[in-house]
């Protein structure tokens, strides 16, 4: 009996080692011709061999991440797919350093809100601000830690919208140069409540227009003849309380969070509902902007706008799960800014 269960297993081992070497060998072109054509599609260039190699075996990996989990997607083991993108030849633990710019010091504030209760509308069953024309197209940060600057402009835009009628995108460049003495690092990151502060303590910032981005730390160059932005306070929602979160997405508009991006599949999301349980709320690293929430099939979720530019997840966009025990911590960092 024993030796017949040993045997059986050394079969299914040989069989399973054989259909993957025949699947490999099989698709080694297809994916060298994929390769060829994300290089072209995202202009990337590579400084020598060494470079190329690594790049490409980088790529390779991602790849066949993206490929076993779509056939799971397929097979209806997950709510969402992943895709090849721009960042896809860089490890997770690149991306994780150079573009998740959320400082976790800022936790120390979760015991310390100042949110207060707003007299709430009757919550609608879905919101999305994008129809309402708050939220400005979808940026690109580039190689900088700069999410916090882009979440909370982000919010101030569509409050700044709701106040004029207008939609002007503020700029994250404004921030990351001249906010250092309220305590953000520039591209190495920043505070979304210390955004804040730097609007409240300059009386202004600038439009994008007229302080445009640079992905890079620079020299402050704030004037008041570029100000399109201005606020007197902002708010810091309940620790984890997706019921709040939600009436304040209603009732205020765009809020700024930050969430738990260091996961591969966050890298490479393409789209679908984003439900990943090992997705730990407190361990939060990335300013992104809710700007609405929803059902899909039954399954809510927060509509969340990300500044890795259009080619990345739903035309820069991600649906998140929602009420899913405070998934990835979308409720753990919110704030909202007040005219
Ligand atoms: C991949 O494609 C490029 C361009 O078509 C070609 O030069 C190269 O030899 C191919 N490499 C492999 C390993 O097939
Ligand atoms: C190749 O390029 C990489 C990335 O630019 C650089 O870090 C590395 O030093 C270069 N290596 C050689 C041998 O030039
Ligand atoms: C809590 O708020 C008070 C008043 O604004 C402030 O003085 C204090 O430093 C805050 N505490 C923390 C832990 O942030």
């Amino acid at each position: 009996m024993k030796m017949l269960d040993y045997s059986a297993g050394r079969l299914h081992v040989f069989f399973v080692v054989l259909l993957q070497f025949v699947v490999v060998t099989h698709s080694s072109a297809a994916i060298n011709t994929t390769w060829e054509e994300w290089k072209m599609k995202h202009s990337k260039v590579y400084d020598n061999e060494t470079e190329f190699s690594y790049r490409r075996a980088v790529w390779t990996k991602n790849m066949n991440l993206v490929l076993k989990h779509n056939q799971e997607a397929a097979a209806g083991k997950h709510s969402f797919t992943l895709g090849l993108n721009p960042l896809s030849d860089m490890t997770a633990e690149e991306i994780n350093q150079k573009l998740n710019g959320f400082k976790v010091e800022e936790a120390v504030h979760l015991r310390n809100y100042t949110f207060k209760e707003l007299h709430f509308l009757p919550v609608p069953q879905s919101v999305d601000w994008r129809t309402d024309g708050l939220v400005s197209p979808v940026r690109n940060q580039g190689s900088c830690g700069s999410c916090w600057a882009f979440s909370s402009m982000g919010a101030l835009e569509g409050q700044m919208k709701r106040r004029t009628g207008v939609l002007v995108p503020l700029s994250p460049q404004n921030l990351i140069d001249c906010s250092t003495t309220d305590g953000n690092y520039g591209c190495r990151g920043g505070f979304i409540s210390k955004a804040f502060s730097y609007v409240i303590r300059n009386t202004g910032v600038d439009s994008e227009r007229f302080y445009p981005y640079e992905q890079k730390n620079g020299k402050c160059r704030y004037s008041v003849k570029g100000k399109a932005g201005s606020c007197s306070d902002f708010h810091i929602l309940p620790h984890g309380d997706e019921k709040t979160l939600q009436a304040v997405v209603a009732s205020v508009g765009p809020v700024a969070v930050a969430v738990n991006a260091m996961l591969s599949s966050f890298h490479l999301y393409r789209g679908g509902l984003y439900n990943v349980p090992s997705c730990n709320p407190r361990l939060i690293n990335h300013a992104v902007l809710v700007v609405g929430y929803g059902t899909d099939a039954g399954q809510e979720y927060w509509l969340v706008k990300n500044s890795w530019g259009t080619a990345w997840g739903e035309e820069g966009f991600i649906r998140l799960a929602k009420n899913k025990n405070n998934l990835c911590g979308i409720a753990s960092f919110a704030v909202y800014p007040t005219l």
